[in-house]
């Protein structure tokens, strides 16, 4: 069996704000000492989209990597590195496309949903289109079994479940194991024979899970048998192969209650963001102009909190007294909104206090980050390296 390991990944979309914070990196940090983890930039992944504006990708993967560790994810616990510097995920993904049906691509549900939400570009490309696989790629060669992501993404877990399925079928087993483990079964003598013969088909044609389990003890007990022969016949039992492959599973984060400055998602798109590493005054600014309820015009008019975003940053920021102070306090018109807003602007600077202080020493030095990231990449290299040999070999492709 192979160990546990985290595995996830961002593409280089350059800043990162609260929304991120609260909805992965919160988690990200808490798995780090859970877990092994490995937490890449995924700058390929940003390439199938914006092909046309390579130039960004250097500074965008320099400023998230800065806010990863700004919100704690910590190098000495978790590996941190860049995908395009482990050129094993690409090798990877080409023997991938090699069994990959095509149908099982144009059916993941992004293909179609992203084509259409960025209409504006081009997106009928081979690189788009093999998106997922190249997710796959990235996931299966560190053979790891949690994926943290939010609920967009499971549709490519799943994918990778199937890749990953599919390849320790044709690949997992030896040329001649059917030959092998009818030779096999033939060493356990007549009776264990036809009885182990029995249970097989009964677990393979109608599930019978109890069969498998007697079979299992017959193997067991069937004392003549090499290791090999019975590992065979362990597979031949269940119908399953050797495992190259380890099949993953979501981790799957709640979806993010970080509201955006306008009640709306936080997202970049709609421009309703803090970020990460935003300063005070610009962070107090964009919080004292924020938008309250509507109906709210006077001071002496009585709000509601259902319809007003602060009410929204109070759910994610406020203690239960606060929120009460809020609920009763805009109900009757006893208290201004400005005061309501102050508790919200305190929380959100003192969350961000101790990612300034961590950001400021890899703003100061950014060897910091390089040596950081070149550590990671060489870490994460030799893991892939070893998958990779593997791989080649289950292939044919180890010969000299
Ligand atoms: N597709 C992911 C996203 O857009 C990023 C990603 C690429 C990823 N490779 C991955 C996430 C591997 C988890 C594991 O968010
Ligand atoms: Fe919103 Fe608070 Fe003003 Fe009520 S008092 S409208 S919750 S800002």
């Amino acid at each position: 069996m192979y160990a546990e390991r985290v595995l996830s990944g961002m593409r280089p979309t350059g800043r990162l704000h609260l929304g991120h914070y609260h909805g992965v990196l919160k988690n990200w940090v808490k798995l780090q000492d859970e877990y092994p983890c490995l937490f890449f930039v995924a700058d390929w992944h940003a390439l199938t989209t914006t092909y046309d504006e390579p130039g960004t990708i250097e500074e965008n993967t320099r400023e998230m990597v800065i806010d990863w560790l700004a919100a704690g994810v910590d190098p000495a616990r978790a590996t941190l590195f860049i995908q395009s510097r482990v050129p094993e995920h690409a090798e990877f993904h080409l023997l991938l496309s090699m069994m990959t049906p095509l149908g099982w691509l144009e059916r993941v549900p992004t293909y179609k949903d992203q084509q259409e939400k960025l209409e504006h570009k081009d997106l009928s490309t081979y690189g788009f289109l093999g998106y997922p696989l190249l997710q796959a790629a990235d996931i299966l060669i560190y053979r790891a079994n949690r994926v943290p992501v939010g609920e967009d993404q499971v549709p490519h877990i799943e994918f990778s479940r199937e890749i990953a399925r599919r390849f320790n079928h044709l690949y997992g087993r030896e040329p001649d194991f059917e030959a092998k483990a009818s030779a096999a079964v033939k060493l356990l003598g007549a009776k264990r024979a036809r009885e182990y013969e029995e249970l097989r088909t009964r677990f393979q044609q109608d599930g019978d899970h109890q069969a498998r389990e007697r079979g299992r003890v017959l193997l067991d007990e069937a004392q003549n048998l090499s290791t090999d022969d019975r590992e065979r016949l362990f597979g031949y039992l269940e119908g399953s192969s050797k495992m190259i492959l380890v099949e993953p599973g979501a981790l799957l984060t709640e979806a993010a209650k970080m509201p955006g400055l306008d009640g709306h998602k936080m997202s970049k798109s709609y421009n309703n963001t803090i970020s990460l590493r935003e300063s005070a005054d610009s962070v107090t600014k964009k919080i004292r102009t924020m938008q309250t309820d509507p109906a709210r015009v006077r001071r002496t008019d009585p709000g509601e909190p259902e319809r007003c975003p602060v009410w929204q940053f109070h759910l994610v920021y406020s203690d239960e007294g606060t929120k009460q102070w809020v609920q009763q306090g805009c109900r009757s018109a006893g208290i201004g909104c400005i005061e309501c807003k102050h508790p919200v602007i305190d929380a959100v600077l003192k969350e961000q206090e101790p990612m300034h202080e961590r950001a400021q020493a890899y703003i100061d030095d950014p060897t910091l980050v390089r040596s950081i990231i070149a550590d990671g990449c060489e870490r994460a290299r030799k893991l892939a390296a070893e998958t990779m040999r593997d791989v080649r070999e289950a292939m044919g492709l180890n010969y000299t």
